[in-house]
């Protein structure tokens, strides 16, 4: 029998204790710094890629003052490969703020977290129920998968009154006021769990579920249904192309990108719209000396990049200037922050 939701949040604690996850680096601590780096790196990123990340950011900024103090190269640099960068800037950002705002002490209510760069709602409210116990919901993409089905909920999350309503309902299923202090860690560990370990998108593991009583979604036999959301992504592509100058010695010549737009304050090759601008960007000497590499796709949140490598290999000696960026020898391009696929051409075999 679904609907008798009195001892949901119970069930989630106790099912947490045994079945869910316990050795994640960040778990180790309620130190808020680590908490909210780890949810930061977790927005849109695996658990497995994360953990390594974690451990070398913590070792080299060990707290918020050293995160705040460092260069915001550095910080993308360590971020590099991690993807969607804003996060990065977000989190130096932020860093900043708790040193010149709070002394270095994150706040600990949500509500106060939420306006911080980089912490969203969902954020704000892991940070403060994992380390202050604070009575507040989550609601992730895993979490939302656990609320829309237990509850049926199947109005579509494209409408944001809709998003506000299952907020509201998440609200409704948080642990009784008297015992909040004790169990809120346990309940949003839980719930981000029972998302990622068993409420899974197309095949759920229904039968090792510890609501599966309480489910209205499976109580209708088709769990995977949940949530609904009619809109799908506007996507749009936009092909560059790739000027990529290298020297005999490994060097490469890179540019750091402007603050707003595709790649923000990464280091990149220069970039040109098409072919014929990259060709007119170049002395007639250099001209001649260009190769042009098989294009590839890559894949961002809302757009397709396809690039189009093209090469020019400099002789022993010579160099080129190219007005904005420098020359990165082979011993200091790999340190920089550097778009995934740039990442990926200049280390392929062959490549820079
Ligand atoms: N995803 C987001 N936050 C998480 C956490 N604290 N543990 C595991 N997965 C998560």
């Amino acid at each position: 029998m679904s609907g008798d939701l009195h001892d949901f949040a119970a069930r989630v604690v106790a099912w947490q204790k045994h079945h869910g996850r316990h050795d994640l680096p960040w778990q180790e601590t309620s130190d808020p710094y680590r908490v909210w780096l780890s949810e930061v790196m977790l927005q849109q990123t695996q658990v497995a890629t994360v953990r390594t990340y974690f451990t070398r950011f913590v070792e080299r900024f060990p707290d918020v003052w050293q995160l705040a103090a460092a260069t915001q190269d550095e910080v993308l640099g360590l971020w590099s490969g991690l993807g969607y960068y804003s996060r990065a800037r977000n989190l130096h950002l932020c860093a900043q703020q708790v040193v010149t705002q709070y002394h270095g002490q994150f706040p600990r209510r949500a509500e106060e977290l939420q306006t911080l760069p980089g912490i969203g709602r969902s954020t704000a409210a892991a940070i403060a129920s994992l380390c202050f116990g604070e009575r507040v919901a989550i609601l992730d993409a895993n979490v939302k998968r656990v609320v829309t089905r237990v509850l049926g909920f199947d109005a579509d999350l494209a409408q944001a009154v809709n998003e506000r309503a299952l907020w509201e309902a998440a609200g409704g299923l948080l642990p009784a006021q008297r015992v909040a202090r004790t169990s809120m860690m346990d309940y949003t560990q839980g719930m981000m769990d029972l998302g990622a370990l068993v409420c899974l998108p197309k095949k759920p593991l229904c039968t090792t579920c510890p609501v599966l009583q309480q489910c209205r979604a499976a109580e209708s036999g088709e769990p995977q249904r949940y949530p609904v959301r009619t809109r799908t992504l506007k996507r749009s592509s936009q092909s560059l192309w790739l000027l990529w100058l290298r020297g005999a010695d490994g060097s490469v010549w890179l540019y750091k990108r402007p603050p707003t737009g595709v790649w923000a304050g990464l280091y990149c090759m220069p970039v040109f719209d098409s072919d014929h601008e990259l060709r007119e960007a170049l002395p007639v000497q250099l001209q001649k000396r260009l190769r042009m590499q098989p294009a590839f796709r890559h894949v961002l949140t809302h757009k397709d990049l396809h690039l189009h490598p093209c090469v020019i290999d400099l002789h022993q000696g010579q160099r080129a200037e190219w007005g904005e960026g420098r020359w990165f020898s082979a011993a200091q391009w790999p340190a920089l922050g550097l778009p995934a696929p740039i990442r990926t051409l200049l280390e392929a075999p062959g490549g820079a």
